[in-house]
């Protein structure tokens, strides 16, 4: 019920989602069982109807038992939690459940640390309810922005018309632009009536998930994408506390330089990640302010707004604050960076967490970014149903564990997000995600989609802007960069 408290804000964000219809391409492999083909490298809404049917906690008698934990996904090291284990009550099926046999695929790009033994909570969920369906886990790490290279393979296997069970993908555009605009999706009105998902969503989550009026996805999380993580001790070391404006990062930054240390993480082996400080840099209260972000993709603000020159200026002061290779350095190994002391601090979505838990690492600390106080940037992973599966029984089985409160109570623990059910136990939880939670459901909180991560603006303006900053940190141009930005705005249809 409080989320539904920001409903305001929600819908602002939900007219985001259909601002624009323009199709582009979104969204790989490992067994739970076994591992099946290698994965190729590679790249409004309406409410849905009132749900008449009832919740599926119910547990029947005939229940199955979990099975042991699932081994991680092909190419993922199995990895302890820093901070421990979930404990659950053993998954139990509703009366008139019907089991999967065959084989269940599922698409994902979760297997870093934390990712991974989320994703394994779900699967062990799934096997506990479906001993006799076979998980292929087709899951592809990294690449080219979130989940490049699964997003290339999903899309040469979806055009194809060899779809997995299921893949993962944000809601917002990057669920409508990718499949469901291109027909290549089913809707999921039933299943959202079947499980009563009306009363248990907050509401911005379920227009983010519906395309006229449908809904084409579950999701099983909200991932804060904009939080400042910091070295505590790296901090500590130079008596500073964690800098709540841009000016008071640039005098840590330089204490930490005299030091030989790096003050900004950034891992822009590929684009993505300079893209998302710079979002981070452009929704803050000195510049765009969340209202003026959210106005990027409604019409309201121009891409010609100077702002944006004061937010490039910003960015490239910060470049000689960066760990020096950042050219080179993947998003899996800047973790790594962190907790061996290389650099203090990062703006990263609040999967870092469940990466640092996964190293055994608890000595780290999170704010609000620099000049973002109260701003919450989100993106939520959900999972669809396409057209075509050759398992639609097990797609369904899957798709309840995905929106399940056992499931997603479990996943939500290690993968540092928070559940998008708003009934979910947090009782386990650290403080991080207790904070988070605190904050989404404030409604003094300013909610806005991320760019980077699919739900404010569609697929292609997505990769173009990425793009752009991914050159601009490289080359350090503000008037190629400006040039750029608006292109890539002009072409998306936004105000310029
Ligand atoms: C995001 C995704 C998260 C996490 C992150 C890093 O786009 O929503 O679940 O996987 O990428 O891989």
């Amino acid at each position: 019920m409080q989320r539904v408290s920001n409903r305001r804000r929600f819908l602002e964000l939900a007219a985001m989602g259909v601002a624009t219809t323009v199709i582009a391409a979104a969204c790989a492999p490992a067994s739970v069982s076994s591992p099946t083909q290698a994965p190729a490298a590679a790249g409004s809404p309406a409410p849905t109807q009132p749900a008449a049917a009832t919740a599926t906690q119910a547990p029947s008698a005939a229940a199955p038992t979990p099975t042991s934990a699932p081994a991680p996904a092909a190419g993922a090291t199995a990895t302890p939690s820093g901070f421990g284990k979930f404990t659950a009550q053993p998954v139990t099926a509703p009366p008139g459940y019907t089991p999967a046999t065959g084989k269940l695929e599922i698409f994902s790009w979760w297997t870093s640390g934390g990712e991974v033994e989320a994703l394994n909570y779900l699967y062990g969920d799934f096997k506990a309810l479906n001993p006799q369906c076979e998980i292929v886990n087709s899951a592809i790490t990294g690449g080219t922005a979130s989940g490049g290279n699964m997003k290339a393979v999903l899309q040469t296997r979806m055009m194809g018309g060899d779809p997995p069970e299921s893949f993962q993908i944000h809601l917002g555009h990057e669920l409508f632009d990718s499949y469901v605009v291109a027909g290549k999706m089913e809707p999921l009105d039933t299943l959202y009536a079947d499980e009563g998902y009306d009363k248990v969503f907050p509401k911005m989550l379920i227009e983010l998930a519906s395309y006229q009026g449908k809904p084409y996805s579950v999701p099983c999380n909200i991932h804060r994408t904009n939080v400042l993580w910091y070295n505590t001790a790296m901090l500590k070391d130079i008596g500073a506390e964690p800098p709540t404006t841009w000016d008071e990062l640039l005098a840590i930054a330089e204490k930490l330089k005299a030091k030989g240390v790096g003050a900004l993480g950034l891992a822009e082996s590929s684009p993505g990640p300079s893209a998302q400080l710079f979002e981070s840099i452009l929704m803050g209260h000195s510049f765009l302010g969340p209202a003026g972000y959210r106005g990027l993709f409604t019409g309201e603000t121009s891409w010609s707004d100077p702002k944006i020159t004061d937010a490039l200026n910003l960015l490239a002061k910060l470049i000689p604050y960066f760990n020096p290779d950042y050219l080179s350095v993947s998003w899996g190994d800047i973790n790594d960076l962190m907790i061996n002391r290389k650099v203090a601090m990062m703006v990263m979505g609040d999967w870092t967490p469940g990466v640092l838990w996964s190293k055994g690492f608890n000595d780290f600390g999170w704010a609000d970014p620099p000049d973002g106080k109260g701003i919450y940037a989100f993106t939520s992973d959900s999972f669809g149903l396409p057209k075509g599966v050759k398992n639609r029984q097990a797609a369904i089985n899957w798709l309840k564990v995905c929106g399940s409160k056992h499931g997603q109570e479990g996943f939500n623990f290690y993968k540092g997000s928070i559940p998008a059910r708003t009934d979910a136990d947090m009782s386990q939880y650290t403080d991080y995600h207790k904070s988070a939670n605190k904050l989404w459901t404030d409604p003094k909180t300013e909610i806005v989609g991320s760019i980077v991560h699919g739900v404010a603006a569609k697929p292609s303006f997505n990769v173009d802007f990425q793009t752009a900053i991914n050159v601009f940190v490289t080359k350090k141009d503000v008037a190629a960069a400006r040039e750029a930005l608006l292109k890539a705005a002009k072409d998306a249809g936004f105000k310029t």
